[in-house]
């Protein structure tokens, strides 16, 4: 598996992250199972959250890393907080954080995070409060890299006044089909379309012109965790594109959707949601895949957009 360079970031990164919203699912043996083959694979990477499972994706995690042989070290272990649906609040106050990644590192069984995420904004954040908590996570070692999740970048911005260490990741939703983040960059000032809308101000290139990694989310997803695209019948046009191409590059159409994130210079990571390693094991074939620049506009148009 290729690495990734992340600013400034944790070393060696690889292009695909093991996601772990999905693990409680999955006995410790099974986690276990899915740990191991990512390591096979060259996944180093691996995302958590506190609200994954009510912090039970973590705890299973923890279970499962210590029946294999894998050693934390060898991870880059990173987690988000700021979601509370326990009492249906985003919290991105100073109590709020330090005491989540205490909650983390409890269940990790972990004396540090590589990476610590803001997950949603907290409509109520305060800059000098987050900076506070990261100057207090970053002096006793808990935390060795910052960034946040679903983040406008003048969101970012109000945040770089207050907050010294440097936001290195922002991770957003993509897929072929959510594909918003790329889409306001084609249709710009198009009264005749919707997908001409400013959702989000320019997150990608401000990312890139910051040198802030992309972490694209649900990468084989259609709406919010409504089902994957691929293989769906409702998504006839898309998956003909995928199969060409799989057929081309001997790969299945999963791997054919994560190199088609891995294709955009912006140099993304790609969010794996799978916990079944089989699975995950065709779409690390993604990593072999380089599309040219004919067949990405292809898959792209295949997925319903069109060129103005
Ligand atoms: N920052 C945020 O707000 C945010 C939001 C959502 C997710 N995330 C992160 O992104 C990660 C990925 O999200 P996701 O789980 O929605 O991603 P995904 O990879 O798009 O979807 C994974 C789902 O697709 C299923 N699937 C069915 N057939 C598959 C196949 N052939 N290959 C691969 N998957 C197949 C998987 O089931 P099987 O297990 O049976 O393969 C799993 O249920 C999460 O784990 C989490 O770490 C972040």
């Amino acid at each position: 598996m290729q690495t990734i360079n992340i600013a400034n970031g944790p070393e060696g990164a690889s292009r695909l992250i093991l996601g772990c919203m999905r693990m409680p699912a999955l006995s410790k043996e099974d986690a276990a199972k899915m740990i191991e083959t990512a390591v096979s694979l060259g996944i180093n990477y691996v995302d958590h959250a506190t609200c994954y499972g009510g912090g039970e994706a973590e705890v299973r995690f923890a279970q499962a890393l210590a029946l294999t042989d894998v050693k934390r070290e060898d991870l880059i272990i990173q987690s988000k907080c700021g979601i509370r649906f326990e009492n249906q609040t985003f919290d991105w106050s100073k109590s709020n954080i330090v005491e989540s990644v205490d909650g983390i590192l409890q269940r990790l069984n972990m004396e540090y995070l590589d990476v610590l995420l803001l997950h949603r904004p907290d409509l109520l954040y305060d800059p000098e409060e987050i900076a506070e908590a990261f100057d207090a996570l970053e002096a006793a070692g808990k935390v060795r890299h910052f960034g946040v999740s679903n983040t406008l970048p003048m969101q970012m911005e109000l945040l770089k006044k207050y907050v010294k260490q440097p936001l290195k990741i922002n991770q957003l939703q993509l897929s072929l089909e959510q594909s918003q983040l790329i889409d306001q960059g084609l249709y710009m000032n198009n009264k005749t379309t919707d997908m001409s809308m400013m959702r989000d101000g320019s997150a990608l290139d401000y990312c890139r012109l910051n040198d802030i990694t992309i972490q694209a989310w649900s990468p084989l997803q259609h709406g919010m965790f409504q089902g994957m695209f691929v293989d769906n019948p409702d998504f006839p046009e898309i998956n003909k594109a995928l199969e060409e191409l799989a057929e081309k590059y001997d790969v299945t159409k999963t791997a054919i959707a994560i190199a088609w994130i891995l294709r955009h210079p912006a140099k993304m990571q790609v969010i794996t949601g799978t916990m079944n390693p089989k699975h995950l094991q065709e779409m690390a074939e993604a990593d072999k895949v380089w599309l040219t620049h004919e067949e990405w506009y292809k898959l792209y148009l295949a997925s319903g957009k069109f060129l103005p």
